[in-house]
């Protein structure tokens, strides 16, 4: 079955061309102006963006009691936004083998997932048995990892970390972290309830900036000494962001991720009236406005790597509210799957600030290359698989939690104004999203991943 799209402009990483794509068997199969219809169905999408489909590399759907999405809601979700393919933290249980935490996220997102998927390994209990157990993952198409240096349940020590980058380079993975300090935190959290402070907005004062600059600092340690590439996730303040700069400066190569929350939200949501705060109480925490305008020149820069979610919803009633009396009892983290696209186009590529290519680069391609799926995602190229996204740069609309599609009773961007959205959504080459609406479900295939590009 073969499908023309037709007077697209289509993103490429160095700028945009007007020309036609054809689709065959699921893949790009030709790129070029006039291409001729034969017999393939045509669609029409003059006027239009046509983007790589987007790639989330963070998303939380299983593993934390009481999330609100799952892989059903969250992939659904993902997938009415634009984004084809995404990946979840499948998290090691203390005790247990990474294979046991392997086939539990399969068992959870198997079968139920409408948009492509698959999953990073949360090493939390490092030994000689979970070292041997790496390429076993490898060949399972897991070749990325996350480590905790805060959480109690989940972190660390500085030598497991260690240990842990060595034997994922020796294999050709990456491992990204989780930077903030968990003693300082935990220390953070007792000072602040100490002085009877437990609202919301004693949140951001426990878990101050400078405790992810330490770890931030720390975790670049350890790849400089390594000579190994690092990643550090959801990256939040402009202190963590000169660290990572002087290690760049000094010649070391690492990658960052930030999300559209740092991005966009300021610690100022901590402060709003009654339990409202509790909606934005995600880890690093919202912080000044000065950080959002270092993180957004840093994007500007090609500093950003990616922007990825960190997706990890919580319903603000009966889950958030568990943090009524205690600010350190709610549930951290913030839904986003499905709004990550529209709002860097209406904060970033509408108002001028960044190129459509620029988008796709922080939302396909360099996901693709860090996590091993260039060139078969990411990128609009003969042979890549058509998970496509035709963009309408022309609609605009508002955020609502009564029309989102993720399952979560609210949205951090309530009343947002936007431009732009995926209007038609194509997964290897079927259209799953039509005028923005879902029209095909359950189509995700699970993603058998490579190495990361650097290592290639
Ligand atoms: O608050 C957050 N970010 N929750 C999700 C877990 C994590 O640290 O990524
Ligand atoms: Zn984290
Ligand atoms: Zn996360």
């Amino acid at each position: 079955m073969s499908l023309l799209i037709r007077n697209g402009t289509l993103v490429f990483p160095q700028g945009l061309n007007k020309a036609d794509l054809r689709v065959e068997h699921g893949k790009i199969a030709a790129l070029g102006l006039n291409l001729p219809a034969g017999g393939s169905r045509v669609l029409d999408v003059e006027g239009k963006l046509v983007f790589p489909g987007f790639i989330d590399p963070h998303t939380h759907f299983a593993g934390i009691d009481r999330l609100a999405d799952d892989f059903t809601s969250g992939t659904r979700a993902a997938l009415a936004g634009g984004t084809t393919t995404l990946l979840d933290f499948a998290t090691q249980c203390k005790g247990n083998p990474l294979s046991h935490a392997l086939e539990r996220w399969h068992a959870f997102a198997d079968g139920n997932c409408s948009c492509h998927y698959g999953f990073h390994m949360a090493v939390t209990d490092w030994n000689d048995a979970v070292k041997a157990e790496l390429p076993a993952m490898t060949a399972a198409g897991v070749t990325s990892y996350k480590i905790y240096f805060a959480y109690d349940a989940l972190r660390l020590s500085d030598a497991a970390a260690y240990e842990v980058v060595k034997a994922v380079a020796a294999e050709g993975g990456v491992v990204s972290a989780h930077c903030e300090n968990g003693d300082l935190v935990n220390a953070g959290i007792a000072a602040q309830k100490a002085m009877g402070r437990l609202s919301p907005d004693a949140h951001p004062l426990s878990r101050a900036d400078t405790v992810e600059e330490e770890a931030v600092t720390r975790w670049l340690a350890i790849g400089e000494l390594l000579g190994v590439p690092v990643n550090i996730v959801h990256l939040s303040a402009r202190r963590a962001l000169r660290a990572v700069q002087t290690a760049r400066a000094r010649g070391q190569t690492c990658y960052v991720e930030t999300c559209p929350q740092y991005l966009l939200l300021t610690r100022a949501k901590y402060r709003l009236p009654g339990f409202e705060g509790a909606k934005y109480v995600c880890s690093p925490p919202l912080r000044a406005e000065e950080d959002c305008a270092a993180l957004w020149a840093a994007l500007l820069g090609g500093e950003i790597d990616t922007v990825g979610t960190d997706h990890c919803s919580f319903h603000f009633h009966g889950a958030k509210e568990l943090g009524l009396k205690d600010f350190s009892s709610i549930p951290n983290g913030l839904p986003g799957v499905e709004t990550r696209p529209v709002l860097l186009y209406t904060y970033g590529v509408a108002p001028g600030l960044i190129t459509p290519s620029q988008m796709a680069r922080v939302l396909a391609e360099n996901p693709a290359r860090l996590y091993g799926m260039y060139p078969q995602k990411g990128v609009l190229a003969v042979g890549s698989d058509a998970d496509l996204v035709i963009w309408d740069r022309n609609y605009t609309s508002s955020i609502s939690a009564t029309r989102q599609v993720q399952q979560v009773d609210y949205t951090p961007y309530e009343g947002v104004k936007t431009v732009g959205r995926a209007d038609t959504v194509l997964l290897r080459g079927e259209v799953v999203v039509s005028e923005g609406r879902i029209v095909a479900e359950r189509r995700g295939r699970y993603v058998r991943r490579g190495r990361p590009w650097f290592w290639r």
